[in-house]
């Protein structure tokens, strides 16, 4: 996903811009620019690669004093990552910066090349400055310019445009993709597409409603159709650092005793599962649920699937968003809908959203990013509170997805009375004790560092698991393969004598995930199928299994969730420290990006 900052201020711009960028590299790019503008000049730069190639460029440019500035990281969709498609894109005297996609852009292209415009790059953004300098030529105002080019745009975007026709001036809209505009009482404006790069400079920030336009000046801050509604920016930019961890990933493994206690908090009770955001009322009329998502979230909502049908009795389905909005999918009104997300901007899952919201289902979003665009369509959220989640393999924030679903599952069979006052004081004692399950899983830590030397080669992975460890199964080989690029296949364990057990030998590796709570005779008969035919088994379970070739000894637990915390943690440590063998870069893997924006 591409990201933006913008600064209008008296600071060194250019410093501003690429410390802020930095802060947004978590979501993955090929290629980063910015523009300054200083005493009606605009000075530009723009480098393919990491930051660090811009910082090149830009040696010896060091503008001080009040002016404005744009910059952006670009994740290529239209064009290849070179430095002629990186943003900012020029006009005759304008730049601009962009996230989404021009849907229209080619007609646009189109029109403005039959008038004669040269376009320099392959992208859509482009066409977003060339039309704004045709339109001053027919508006006298370089606002009613701007809003005049942004109705002409379909799609989405996040857009922020700077012109020497409106010195120190950044115009801003935004339409499907976030935008925040930020503020402090030393008079500086700050723009991001997220808030990680304001936390510490802005006091205030206002995130953007969709169809937001305006512009901002050292003097003024204006939008419409609404005012923007500026609320308080916690945090500092320590909660956001590494705290002394290698990466990312590793932070935010250990964070997450923490997180889920947060997520916990005002909503496990002594006698069961309390939602404020959920009214009372909340189920009428529904009896069925459907989730969709994408990739560790999926994994999470896999497993909501079992504890709801469980525990609360209600029918679920699960879809990946990307094949379900295209399916023409049959949906009904007694169906609630739920969409789960961390970043809360997944671009399939928003449109899978939108057409349930469009077919007048009922919405709930399970999202990590309050005011993110999922959250602000869902008819209610439940937040997860995992607090920023910069590494791009997902971890923390699939622990409280998975703790959102088990309280949700416990709230909805309280409702349906499908739990008895018994029943609902065992899950809660079992809920209270996975903060302290995932601390102690941390102690294999070691074990998993010594174990990732020997799985870094051979021709791949199965993960196999039953019942909830099949979805626990799917996320292991998905933090391994998105971190390691080694390839790993998650499999429910009965589905192995139905083909994939063509593959065992030595040099397939099995992680079996063998749960003393749930199946484990069934499981172990799947593991000794596989042994039989040679394949190296690494076994995580409770229970001693001597034909496996390794094992990691997990906590006896009396639960299968408190089993599946702690096989979630093993999963993780082993993907990151077989990552770091490699030498990969474990928080920004290739090819991904925290944030699939775009189709
Ligand atoms: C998870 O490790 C991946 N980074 C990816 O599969 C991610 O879960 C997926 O893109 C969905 O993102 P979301 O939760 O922000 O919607």
């Amino acid at each position: 996903m591409c990201g933006i900052v913008g600064y209008i201020g008296k600071r060194n711009i250019k410093r501003w811009l690429i410390d802020g960028l930095r802060e947004l590299e978590y979501r993955g790019y090929d290629s980063a620019g910015i523009a300054v503008m200083k005493e009606g000049e605009i000075h530009a730069y723009k480098a393919v690669g990491k930051l660090v190639n811009l910082e090149e460029k830009t040696k010896g440019f060091e503008p001080e004093g009040p002016g404005a500035g744009i910059g952006h990281t670009r994740w290529a969709t239209h064009g290849k990552p070179t430095e002629l498609n990186a943003h900012p894109h020029m006009g005759e005297y304008s730049y601009v910066v962009h996230n989404g996609i021009i849907e229209n852009y080619r007609q646009i292209k189109e029109e403005l090349e039959a008038e004669g415009v040269a376009f320099l790059s392959q992208t859509d953004t482009e066409v977003i400055v060339h039309l704004f300098e045709k339109m001053t030529k027919t508006h006298e105002e370089p606002y009613a310019a701007f809003k005049a080019t942004i109705a002409r745009l379909e799609g989405a975007y996040a857009v922020l445009l700077m012109s020497k026709k409106a010195p120190q001036t950044i115009f801003f809209a935004r339409k499907g993709s976030p935008m925040i505009i930020g503020k402090n009482a030393g008079g500086e404006i700050f723009f991001a597409s997220s808030d990680a790069p304001l936390i510490g400079e802005a006091t205030e920030v206002a995130y953007m409603e969709e169809g937001t336009v305006g512009y901002a000046s050292p003097e003024k801050i204006y939008a419409e159709p609404d005012a923007l509604q500026f609320v308080p920016l916690a945090g500092d930019k320590l909660t956001a650092q590494k705290g002394g961890y290698r990466f990312f990933m590793e932070k935010e493994i250990y964070e997450q005793p923490n997180v889920i206690g947060d997520t916990m908090i005002g909503r496990v009770l002594d006698e069961g599962v309390a939602f404020e955001e959920l009214g009372g009322d909340f189920l009428e009329g529904l009896t069925r649920i459907k989730i969709c998502a994408c990739g560790t979230s999926y994994h999470a909502a896999l497993t909501g699937s079992y504890l709801f049908e469980r525990q609360a009795k209600m029918a679920v389905n699960v879809e990946i968003a990307s094949e379900f909005r295209y399916k023409e999918p049959l949906l009904t009104d007694d169906t609630l809908f739920v969409v789960i997300s961390q970043s809360g901007e997944t671009a399939d899952t928003l449109e899978a959203l939108r057409m349930a919201k469009a077919a007048g289902l009922k919405t709930l979003a399970i999202c990590n990013v309050d005011n993110s665009s999922i959250v602000r369509m869902a008819d209610a959220t439940i937040l997860t509170r995992a607090g920023i989640e910069k590494g791009v393999a997902s971890t923390k924030a699939f622990a409280t997805q998975v703790m959102v679903l088990w309280m949700l599952s416990l709230f909805f069979a309280q409702k349906r009375g499908t739990i008895n006052a018994e029943g609902a004081r065992r899950e809660v004692e079992a809920m209270d004790r996975v903060p302290t399950v995932l601390k102690e899983a941390l102690t294999v830590h070691e074990k998993c560092k010594r174990l990732s030397k020997r799985y870094l080669h051979g021709h791949g992975f199965f993960f196999i698991g039953r019942d909830i460890f099949f979805p626990l199964a799917l996320e292991g080989a998905l933090k391994l393969k998105e971190i390691s690029y080694l390839h790993a296949e998650g499999y429910p364990a009965g589905e192995m004598k139905h083909g994939p057990i063509a593959l065992a030998d030595a040099e397939l590796f099995t992680v079996a995930l063998m749960p003393q709570t749930l199946l484990y005779d069934k499981i172990k008969s799947n593991v000794e199928e596989l042994s039989a035919r040679d394949s190296t088994i690494l076994a995580i379970s409770p229970l001693p299994f001597d034909l496996a070739d390794d094992f990691v000894l997990t906590h006896a637990h009396d639960h299968p969730m408190l089993e599946f915390f702690e096989m979630m943690v093993v999963e993780q440590l082993l993907a990151m420290e077989v990552s770091i063998r490699l030498g990969n870069d474990v928080d920004m893997p290739r090819n991904l990006a925290k944030s699939v924006t775009v189709e």
